[in-house]
């Protein structure tokens, strides 16, 4: 080859991989290094070369609440705004593509990373997802799907297989991320570290060309979560356009490999073109010249509106809203230094921060105030503080108790150990509300908590507040005195113990394969069919006031299925709210399908939702849409989504749980059933039958030896003179990164599970790839 050849093959080489941590190398005409950054819930725009693993020295800006607060708004137009803005303070901090929202399906409460996810439904985090990013890209800011597909725990992310049959798939899993794709045209999609049915994602041909691109009409960048790239050419090949961050390791075989073969030249060319393309986009944009104090002002108001319109009501003996004339007791460490958002890469440093206390304070609303727990120190019972929080509680009114997970709890890397609150706040729920029954509880968590207190020990009210992100605190205020309603419904269900959860004898799995044999049966798909009831179900909320509905009728009444999915609307369903109460109420109407044909479903799937605000005495039109793919399922034997014809009840609900309408339809049509009669697509009762519902026998997991560049430090310490060669590589690693409080877990967790691959090309240059082969030649010859 020329040396003007070569030359030009090695800058494209190094093209499709990252010059450090957030930057591409430059692109396009005018080589535009392309900024990315987290995230999902506010701009993390590191200080610094951006070439560390260091997760909180960021400049300011603005925390939204996070996902689970968000999606439980239910509400496209608040998170289209919420978008906007993030897009906004993203181009005041320099940075061209955010990388968010996460989207994957919340499959277990447990989930350490459920905090940015939106649902355990995918209708509404593809709707949601599809909102943000609309309103991300509005401003000219590129948005991230990610991370695809199935990455439902943290346990083993690096290193694990998810088994799952193709139907569930299709429906659950990848669903919300086909509506996001086909809806908002996002610039970028990430995908996940974990492997599907066998194949890593990163090498994905089906994941990320056959479906996302071919079937979807994706036409953007995929790039990898960041050190999830398996081997370079294999990855380009299936799809990745872009490894993220850069390694010399990577680029280097990469090189040698586009000389070799004609295919990955092709492939190369294919993700250059895409990146160039990426670059065109984004080449008008700006500085690092920081957030302007209006935007961080008007900014923190679209948060505090955020964090109520995300906050549900779970209980309400009439004491909420209360109004400003009686005493009032605020007990809980989190009212005074809240939790508001969770761990991991998604931190943002805020730009302010309002507590509860501060917010009263805000309002001279005098209080008596007690820590009544220690949040650092979870599970030690303090006899003195819980005496003075009961010596509060009876002295005042009404108390407020600030409740919820200690932030170590939910972290990015690993997953929670117990769906309870800790034993210490368990005791100050109990000890308060048996002296004060005016106990008002609000939770700040990022995903449902064992909440059999409700019952054994109810308070008067019961909110769950999720992380609201940095104004959680005004929410909290507005919530109480009633200037905000907490309109958000459940985008989860709220089981009564996780035993109840099909799921829960399969998650998290173990290092290298995690079965999925409750099929779809996730969330309120396994409550409403096979039960048992949650304790409070998917799309159940509140509010204040109060609301009736009627004159409800369908646009049709026979649905002729489009040829197509998508792009067609049938039925669309009508009906009147009116608003009975004495104040603003925000209603939210959900249609869900029970399908009555030849087909193996649950007993009723989330086909559209509409919301609406009422004024006292109001009378209001609404209209929900269902889209014709509502009506569509997929059969893994026709290798296609089919619509059999036969009859579906179309019904409406205030939530998963109370549906107070329902209406049948006769769908019209000559798709064949075949394949998706199977029941055990709502859970496989044993290895037979799960392997029938593959399709193939169950995969033996991967066995830990011999030892490859994707063993993880976890398998290879169980060699016996791996202590011999490891600490270099962790040294290499660790010495990229400072001091960091919460995120040691996440270091921590990464050091563990990291596969050699990773820890090499994330070692930046110190190990090659000859000392990891060379300590696998060794590791494989000893016991
Ligand atoms: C996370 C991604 C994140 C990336 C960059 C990864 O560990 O899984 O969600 O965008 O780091 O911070």
């Amino acid at each position: 080859m020329s040396t003007e050849g070569r030359r030009t093959l090695d800058s494209r080489v190094r093209a499709v991989a990252g010059e450090n941590f957030w930057n591409t190398m430059p692109l396009g005409p005018d080589g535009v290094r392309v900024v990315m950054t987290d995230g999902p819930h506010g701009v993390r725009r590191q200080v610094g070369g951006g070439d560390a693993l260091d997760l909180e020295d960021a400049y300011p800006a603005t925390c939204f609440p996070t996902a689970s607060a968000l999606s439980s708004t239910w509400d496209r137009d608040l998170l289209g705004r919420v978008g906007e803005a993030l897009g906004v303070e993203a181009a005041a901090l320099g940075v061209h593509v955010l990388l968010g929202p996460g989207m994957n399906i919340k499959r277990h409460p447990l989930c350490g990373r459920n905090f940015e996810y939106f649902s355990e439904d995918p209708l509404l985090s593809g709707t949601l997802a599809a909102s943000l990013v609309r309103g991300i890209q509005s401003t000219g800011t590129g948005a991230t799907l990610k991370h695809f597909a199935v990455n439902n725990q943290e346990s083993f992310r690096y290193s694990v297989d998810a088994v799952l049959d193709e139907r569930t798939l299709r429906e659950l899993y990848l669903r919300g991320f086909e509506i996001a794709v086909r809806e908002s045209e996002p610039w970028m999609v990430m995908c996940s570290y974990n492997s599907v049915n066998g194949t890593t994602a990163s090498c994905n041909r089906t994941l990320l060309t056959s479906i996302l691109r071919e079937e979807w009409g994706f036409d953007g960048v995929v790039v990898s979560d960041w050190a999830a790239t398996g081997p370079r050419a294999e990855a380009l090949k299936a799809g990745l356009d872009l490894e993220m961050p850069g390694s010399e390791l990577n680029t280097g075989e990469l090189l040698r490999d586009t000389e070799r073969d004609a295919v990955t030249a092709f492939a190369l060319d294919r993700a250059v073109t895409r990146l160039d393309t990426l670059a065109e986009k984004v080449s008008t944009h700006v500085e690092n010249t920081g957030i302007d104090a209006n935007t961080i002002a008007k900014h923190d108001a679209l948060a505090a509106e955020a964090a109520a319109a995300g906050a549900v009501l779970l209980t309400n003996d009439g004491t909420l809203p209360i109004d400003t004339s009686g005493s009032l007791g605020v007990i809980g460490e989190f009212a005074e230094s809240p939790r508001y958002q969770g761990a991991g890469s998604s931190r943002i440093n805020s730009a302010r921060l309002t507590s509860l206390r501060d917010a009263l304070g805000e309002r001279d609303i005098a209080h008596l105030f007690a820590p009544g727990y220690d949040a650092a120190r979870p599970d030690a019972r303090d006899e003195r503080k819980l005496a003075e929080a009961v010596a509060v509680a009876r002295g005042c009114e009404t108390v407020v108790l600030v409740a919820g997970l200690p932030a170590a709890a939910e972290s990015e890397g690993v997953d929670r150990t117990s769906f309870a609150l800790p034993q210490q706040q368990l005791d100050l729920i109990e000890a308060v509300t048996s002296v004060n029954p005016r106990t008002i509880v609000f939770l700040c968590n990022g995903s449902p908590v064992d909440m059999g207190w409700a019952s054994t020990t109810p308070p008067a009210a019961i909110v769950e507040a999720y992380l609201g992100g940095q104004a959680g605190g005004y929410a909290i205020a507005n919530i109480l005195f009633g200037d905000a309603e907490p309109s958000g419904r459940l985008a989860e269900s709220v089981p009564e113990r996780l035993s109840d959860l099909l799921a829960d004898p399969w998650f998290p799995g173990s290092i290298r394969q995690v079965q999925h044999r409750e099929g779809v049966s996730v969330g309120y798909r396994h409550h409403a069919t096979a039960g048992p009831a949650a304790r409070f179900p998917f799309g159940y909320g509140l509010g204040y006031g109060s609301t009736e509905w009627s004159d409800f009728s369908l646009s049709a009444t026979t649905v002729t299925p489009a040829d197509v999915r998508w792009g067609t609307t049938t039925p669309t369903v009508y009906a009147k709210v009116r608003n009975t109460g004495g104040r603003p109420r925000r209603e939210c109407i959900q249609v869900y399908l029970a399908d009555a044909r030849e087909v193996a479903s649950p007993a009723r799937v989330l086909a559209g939702f509409t919301s609406v605000d009422t004024a006292p005495g109001e009378e209001v039109s609404v209209e929900v849409e269902v889209s014709a793919d509502a009506f569509h399922v997929y059969s893994p034997r026709q290798e296609r989504w089919v619509c059999p014809p036969g009859e579906v009840i179309v019904q409406v609900g205030r939530n998963s749980a109370d549906i107070v309408w329902e209406s049948r339809v006769d769908v019209a049509g000559s798709d064949s059933p075949e394949g998706v009669t199977d029941e055990r697509v709502l859970g496989a009762a044993d290895d037979a039958g799960f392997a029938a519902l593959l399709g193939r026998s169950i995969p033996s997991p991967r066995p830990a030896r011999p030892f490859t560049r994707d063993s993880t430090i976890a398998e290879i310490q169980m060699s016996k003179l791996a202590g011999l060669v490891l600490p270099r590589l962790l040294r290499a690693v660790a010495s990229r990164a400072g001091e960091k409080g919460e995120s040691n877990q996440l270091l921590e967790s990464a050091m563990r599970e990291f596969p050699l691959r990773s820890l090499a090309s994330a070692s930046g240059g110190k190990v090659s790839w000859k000392i990891v082969d060379a300590a696998l030649v060794v590791l494989n010859r000893l016991p």
